[in-house]
């Protein structure tokens, strides 16, 4: 596996997205302005509402960032899986009304297995997709993913909160058997069972409808224009990077961990992280 640190991880996508002709926007404040219907900005896209939904024209239709989140669903969590915390960086790309899936999907493909980017075992990646777009699934399996790591899934239809939703594509990471103790394999992903061994690293939305409070999804309306919006997890991608447990001894935390262990003279115990 090729170690990356969590700041070399934020660069290589910042710039993946930039020679692809995306304009590198700065993480927003994690405190939503203009914005009633967010507590938290709680994904990288909830920044940039304003471009989605046509209220604000962008200077490049192409944008990538990589911005704080918090996300207030995800807090019973915490402490109890290898993935979850209170707060997390997301590394985002997103098509203004420009390009689609077909881009898309095969440069999700590049940057995760290529060797010059993340160099991920394509054999360990998983993808699940929506039911009904086998347009995605098809530009799978052309960028070099196996048929059988190709999952249909009704729930695959992001959506949190007001604002852009749509159809989606995840990208797991298979830790191996280790994390399964079952011995429950692929069934994890098809019965959406929660698990470590098949960490989600990667949501891509194909963004396409306004989801607003009290209007049933099959109302809800299209936007003026299809756009693309993803989401990476930084501490996820270092988790499997850097090979650790789980997000907490990646260089984002453990440092910190140690720092305080050190002043506190507490001694702290690495097997015994989960309650
Ligand atoms: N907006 C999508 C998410 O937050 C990519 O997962």
């Amino acid at each position: 596996m090729k170690y990356l640190t969590a700041q070399q991880i934020r660069e290589t996508w910042l710039n993946f997205f930039k020679e692809r002709g995306h304009a590198i926007e700065p993480g927003a404040s994690l405190i939503p302005h203009n914005d009633p219907s967010l507590l938290w900005i709680n994904a990288g896209v909830a920044a940039l509402k304003k471009y989605f939904d046509g209220s604000e024209i962008p200077e490049c239709k192409r944008i990538t960032n990589v911005q704080k989140c918090i996300r207030t669903n995800d807090i019973d969590n915490v402490g109890r899986t290898a993935r979850h915390q209170t707060f997390f960086e997301m590394l985002g790309n997103f098509s203004i009304g420009d390009y689609f899936r077909k881009e898309i999907v095969p440069w999700a493909f590049e940057i995760l297995t290529s060797e010059k980017y993340f160099s991920l075992d394509k054999e360990k990646i998983y993808v699940t997709y929506h039911p009904d777009d086998l347009e995605t699934r098809d530009l799978w399996i052309k960028a070099g993913l196996k048929e059988d790591h190709l999952i249909p899934l009704e729930g695959n239809f992001w959506q949190i909160g007001e604002g852009p939703c749509g159809p989606n594509t995840e990208v797991f990471f298979d830790r191996g058997e280790k994390y399964d103790p079952q011995h429950i394999g692929v069934d994890l992903l098809r019965k959406d069972l929660d698990n470590d061994r098949y960490i989600e690293i990667w949501g891509i939305v194909f963004s396409q409808f306004n989801a607003v409070n009290g209007v049933e999804r099959k109302d809800y309306k299209e936007l003026p224009h299809k756009n693309i919006d993803t989401g990476a997890g930084l501490e996820r991608i270092a988790c499997v990077l850097q090979n650790t447990e789980t997000n907490f001894e990646t260089d984002l935390f453990y440092p910190l961990i140690l720092k305080t262990k050190e002043l506190c003279n507490v001694p702290y115990d690495e097997t015994h992280h989960m309650p």
